[in-house]
């Protein structure tokens, strides 16, 4: 194995619980890599809100927290390859890659360690930093959609299947919105605000409505040019309100898939009497368990292919130089739950260097 950097520099907390102003500068030692791991160096990284519910609450991470290993946020990044474990397969150092990460140091660092299963090469007609924006919103879609929801990529089999995607201009319901194009199916994005439903129809939605209004009431202005929904994948809170609302515009056997957890204790009698499915997106999952770790890397590669193809677009609204200030800005806004597809910083190995 190649000699490798001791030390590491990165933005992070050494106590979870604070707000994003209590992100700091923080150096430690850089753990030995394992046989499965690739080192990459940090060109640019997409922020998630993963990454402020990890500062705010540690979770899994919770027991591993101290002053000489701090959390450093970042749930993906990008970066170049300088060093490669004996059993990693179909890389090498010098390669660009992106990747998704669950550990304690994550992206927002000089360095980043990761199981090779987890990263991919980068597409080659993508910037860094639209490369950052893939792996977590554009995976976790792919993800949701072909493993827990069943829907087939076959256009020819979803020519009178219809989706709908709540919170069509966040970060994962516009990547939602591209991949469900591309399976074939006919996508009605929820949007509140002018910009935010912009961003649905530049994503490619076939219709936008409101989420703040009942769907029911929303399809009616489509005077009977879609009924109902196949398929639902919620990006926002599941709460009984909303899974009333979805209940009620739900097709029978539909498929609902939650990707932000259920966040009070609802009655799901409406999904029964439609014999529905519900499913629970939990992309960092596997990666926690180090189960299916080849998955990630899978879905990665389609990804970047459809990308080199054009037939994806990049997510990104705000794009601005690594610093701890920016991180800061980044977070909050964030945690705001106001955010138009991605915000991306790049340029961390210049702020490192
Ligand atoms: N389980 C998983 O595998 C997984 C993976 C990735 C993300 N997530 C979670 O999924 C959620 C979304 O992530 P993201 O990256 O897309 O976040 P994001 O980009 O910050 O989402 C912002 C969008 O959320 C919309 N929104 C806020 N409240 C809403 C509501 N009540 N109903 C409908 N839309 C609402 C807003 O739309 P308007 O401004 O138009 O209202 C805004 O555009 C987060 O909770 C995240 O932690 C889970």
């Amino acid at each position: 194995m190649q000699s490798l950097p001791k030390k590491n520099k990165a933005i992070g907390v050494t106590a979870f619980g604070g707000g994003a102003e209590t992100l700091k500068e923080v150096e430690f030692d850089l753990p030995e890599l394992a046989s499965t791991e690739i080192l990459v160096e940090n060109h640019a990284l997409s922020l998630n809100p993963l990454d402020t519910k990890l500062r705010k609450y540690g979770l899994w991470l919770t027991d591993k927290i101290s002053e000489s290993t701090p959390f450093v946020p970042g749930c993906e990044g990008v970066g170049k390859i300088v060093a490669i474990g004996s059993d990693v397969k179909n890389f090498k150092e010098g390669d660009l890659v992106f990747y998704t990460y669950q550990g304690l140091y994550g992206s927002a660092a000089k360095y980043t360690a990761v199981d090779y299963r987890q990263a991919a090469h980068a597409p080659k007609s993508l910037e860094a930093t639209e490369t950052a924006c893939i792996t977590t919103v554009f995976g976790t879609a792919l993800e949701t959609f072909s493993e827990h929801m069943g829907i087939p990529f076959d256009p020819s089999a979803n020519a009178s299947k219809t989706i709908l995607i709540i919170g069509g201009g966040g970060g994962v319901g516009s990547a939602a919105i591209q991949i469900a194009k591309i399976a074939g199916l006919t996508v009605v994005a929820t949007a509140s605000r002018p910009e935010t439903e912009k961003f649905a129809w530049k994503m490619g939605a076939d219709y936008v409505i409101n989420h703040k209004n009942p769907f029911s009431e929303e399809l009616k202005k489509f005077d009977g040019e879609v009924k109902g929904f196949d398929y639902v994948f919620n990006t926002a809170d599941m709460t009984q309100d909303s899974f009333k609302k979805i209940g009620d515009v739900l097709n029978v056997f539909g498929v609902v898939a939650g990707i932000a957890g259920f966040q009070e204790p609802i009655s799901i009698g409406a999904g029964f009497s439609k014999r529905a499915v519900v499913a629970f997106g939990n992309f960092s999952l596997k990666a926690r368990l180090r189960q299916r770790l080849e998955t990630y890397n899978q879905h990665f590669e389609t990804l970047a292919k459809w990308f080199d193809e054009k037939r994806l677009i990049p997510n990104i609204s705000i794009t601005k130089p690594f610093s701890k200030e920016a991180l800061i800005e980044g977070y909050n806004k964030v945690e705001e739950r106001t955010m138009v597809g991605k915000y991306v910083l790049k340029d961390v190995n210049k702020y490192f260097a």
